[in-house]
């Protein structure tokens, strides 16, 4: 929810820019670091959900580690002062010139996802005289239960390693001379939020680590990846369920002595601090639908278009009726309850483009040219998804204290 002063400061901008409150930023970094050190537990930030430079700063304030997913996603967490004994870096595509850099900068870990790669890996590190330690992204065959364009642990998807695949890893390890072998890797997918998933996930880290220990290799990473969704139905509701969901890892996670339990949270540690703020182009009301035509679209916020993503839509220029509403929107079934003064929008974006709608019959109270509307929710692939298309401005960005 906005104050006034919020509103007032947002009236004398440009927009569209992405709005970081810095304090939801804080509270949620400091809830994850509470729920996490209890048990000993790593967490490493997964940068690609958002890389603005003041988020990254916080984000190393706290101490958490970083999970990079190329080059300059490891050259970016060490220039804003991750500690490079805590950076992974995972990613089907590796190329040899980031390897080389990751080797360079002494990473902590490559998160391995295929036979090929580990090869590639200790022939690069060889070259330069180094060991490199890996540890290896097994896919768990295990299912998300979220939407299929962001599952990533079936066996039909691209990454990680098959378990059958896993005495060809085996073999490999044995005769590649400059890898050091760490641990177990995973990551089943992301926005999860039945934590029953993670339980499935538990038994299946317990199997392979045996596997590998019965192998002759012992583990000393437990990495589970990331994952754990935020509601989006609840904008104000700022803290993802941390508590519970390293309590499944403590409770159904065979941990042995010496062991490291890794996580690489992305979307739960910096969705809820942002909101994509715009404004009301124009209203264009027709026979069958009225639109709200806003100065952004898919080019700032592509997750509405790309995967059905519900993100709360609020016209904050009429902040009163927006507050009421919101007190009726406490569950997803109350989410789009109207008011007797709402009207129905299909609220869009200028880009030329069909599917460049944030979302259809949205009720809000009439809107005019000018009004501010905040799409909430926004602090996790928002900033990081923006593109260019139609040859548009690049998002600005602006926080809070
Ligand atoms: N670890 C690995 C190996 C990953 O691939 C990801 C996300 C994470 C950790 C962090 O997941 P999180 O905690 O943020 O769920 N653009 C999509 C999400 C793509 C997630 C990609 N991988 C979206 O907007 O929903």
């Amino acid at each position: 929810m906005f104050s006034k002063a919020n509103i007032n400061k947002f009236q004398e901008l440009d927009t569209p820019f992405y709005y970081y409150d810095m304090g939801v930023l804080r509270e949620t970094l400091d809830a994850c670091r509470d729920a996490s050190v209890k048990h000993g537990f790593h967490v490493h930030y997964a940068m690609k959900a958002n890389f603005n430079p003041r988020v990254l700063d916080m984000i190393q304030s706290f101490g958490f580690g970083a999970d990079c997913v190329s080059g300059n996603e490891v050259r970016a967490a060490i220039e804003h002062g991750f500690d490079k004994g805590k950076v992974v870096f995972a990613g089907v595509g590796k190329s040899d010139r980031e390897i080389n850099y990751a080797l360079d900068a002494d990473i902590f870990c490559f998160n391995v996802e295929s036979v090929q790669e580990l090869e590639v890996i200790n022939e690069l590190a060889a070259a330069k005289g180094k060991k490199a330690n890996v540890a290896i992204r097994i896919n768990p065959n295990v299912d998300a239960h979220t939407h299929h364009f962001i599952t990533t642990g079936l066996d039909e998807n691209k990454f990680g390693i098959n378990i059958w695949q896993l005495p060809d890893v085996a073999t490999a390890l044995r005769k590649c001379a400059s890898l050091q072998f760490l641990g177990i890797h995973f990551h089943i997918g992301s926005q999860i939020t039945d934590l029953e998933v993670y339980k499935s996930l538990c038994t299946r880290i317990n199997e392979m680590q045996d596997w590998f220990e019965d192998h002759g290799f012992p583990v000393k990473v437990l990495n589970t990846g990331g994952g754990l969704g935020v509601d989006y139905y609840s904008p104000d509701t700022n803290i993802a369920d941390f508590e519970n969901y390293f309590q499944v890892f403590k409770n159904f996670l065979n941990v042995k002595p010496g062991q490291e339990v890794h996580f690489e949270l992305g979307r739960a540690l910096v969705a809820q601090s942002a909101s994509l703020i715009s404004r009301v182009l124009y209203v264009k009301n027709g026979k069958k639908k009225n639109f709200l035509v806003l100065d952004a679209g898919m080019t700032e916020l592509i997750r509405p278009m790309l995967y059905q993503a519900y993100h709360q839509i609020e016209n904050i220029s009429k902040s009163q009726e927006s507050r009421i509403k919101n007190q009726d929107n406490s569950s997803p079934a109350t989410a789009n309850m109207q008011l007797a003064t709402d009207i129905k929008y299909d609220v869009v974006g200028p880009i030329c483009e069909s599917t460049d709608c944030f979302q259809k019959d949205v009720d809000l109270p009439e809107s005019f040219r000018g009004d501010l509307i905040a799409v909430r929710t926004a602090g996790a692939y928002g900033e990081v998804m923006a593109s260019g298309y139609n040859l548009r401005d690049r998002v600005g960005s602006i926080y809070s204290e």
